[in-house]
């Protein structure tokens, strides 16, 4: 039977590609996306939501425009990673990114309220989203989430927007203790584990010569991306971060997992967003997360871009 979920994005380059995986996923029952700002402002992240659906044959799955700022925080967005129209050098037709409403939390209780099972919920972006529909009816999440799988985070590894905060965390730290604190099944797939699903350059330079223009389309992408992380990273490759989260569910056996207590920097200053990973138990607090320390990166990568856009390197 498949797995009902619910997707909350900001896309953004890597989300593209976890949307494109989870919808043309048998395993999953997609119940809804919804879209928050991060990678960029919540109208342009709303419009290429609604235009990947499109693009993805898929208008029939309901979309709710969410949350444009932090619970607290001033927003930021990424446009320097994922370009102004928030999906690289692909084009976006000029279809207004139009009115923005905040309808997600309230959208998603009603969602869980009428699912007969209880829905997992993947989330690839700032959890603001997630955090308001937890205060506004934390016993309806409690009831009807069956977990929580969260891009977001780094146990140890370097972050990606300061030295030690990963940019989902980074965004919205309070949401994220937030939704660490609400006693509902979390499985947290940070950098430990994304860093090793690096799409290489050469495959991106590759792929853009290919006669399929659907395949050049997402090279464009993908070459946008490259060359941020060629400037910030001095990586000759690009991290598809999100599409290993919805990989947790599609293929279990390339991520590894433990259980710990997580906790969220909610200061301002370098440490700000950092996911404070207790590995070894000194806090003696419990486990409030699972957390992914590895992925099989390379195996990972081959099957999301088969599964999700029948392409072979
Ligand atoms: O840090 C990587 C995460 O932040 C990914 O979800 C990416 O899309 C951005 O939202
Ligand atoms: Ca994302």
């Amino acid at each position: 039977v498949p797995i009902p979920v619910i997707i909350d994005t900001d896309p953004g380059i890597d989300d593209a590609l976890a949307l494109a995986l989870a919808l043309r996923a048998p395993e999953l029952d997609v119940l809804a996306v919804s879209t928050v700002y991060g990678n960029a402002p919540a109208a342009v992240t709303t419009r290429n939501a609604r235009y990947l659906l499109e693009r993805l044959n898929r208008t029939e799955v309901p979309l709710l425009g969410g949350a444009s700022h932090p619970l607290v925080r001033a927003p930021s967005h990424a446009l320097e990673t994922h370009g102004e129209a928030g999906l690289g050098y692909a084009t976006v037709p000029e279809l207004p990114a139009g009115p923005h409403q905040n309808e997600a939390p309230v959208g998603l209780l009603a969602l869980l309220a009428q699912s007969r099972t209880p829905v997992t919920l993947i989330a690839l972006g700032p959890l603001t989203n997630v955090a308001l529909a937890l205060a506004l009816d934390r016993e309806r999440c409690r009831r009807s989430i069956r977990e929580i799988i969260w891009m977001g985070g780094s146990a140890g590894a370097p972050g990606n927007t300061t030295p030690v905060s990963e940019w989902n965390a980074w965004c919205d730290p309070e949401a994220a203790r937030a939704v660490l604190e609400a006693e509902i099944p979390v499985r947290m797939v940070g950098l430990d584990a994304t860093r090793s699903v690096l799409l290489g350059k050469a495959a991106v330079q590759e792929l853009g010569r290919r006669p399929d223009p659907e395949v050049r389309w997402w090279a464009e992408m993908w070459r946008f991306y490259v060359e941020f992380h060629e400037r910030s990273e001095s990586l000759a490759g690009c991290i598809m971060n999100d599409p290993l989260a919805v990989m947790a569910l599609l293929r279990p056996d390339l991520l590894h997992w433990q259980e710990m207590y997580v906790e969220v920097d909610c200061g301002w200053g370098l440490t700000r967003g950092q996911t404070l990973c207790d590995r070894f138990g000194f806090t003696g607090k419990p486990a409030n997360a699972s957390v992914c320390l590895h992925a099989t990166g390379e195996e990972a990568l081959a099957v999301i871009l088969q599964r999700a856009l029948g392409m072979v390197l």
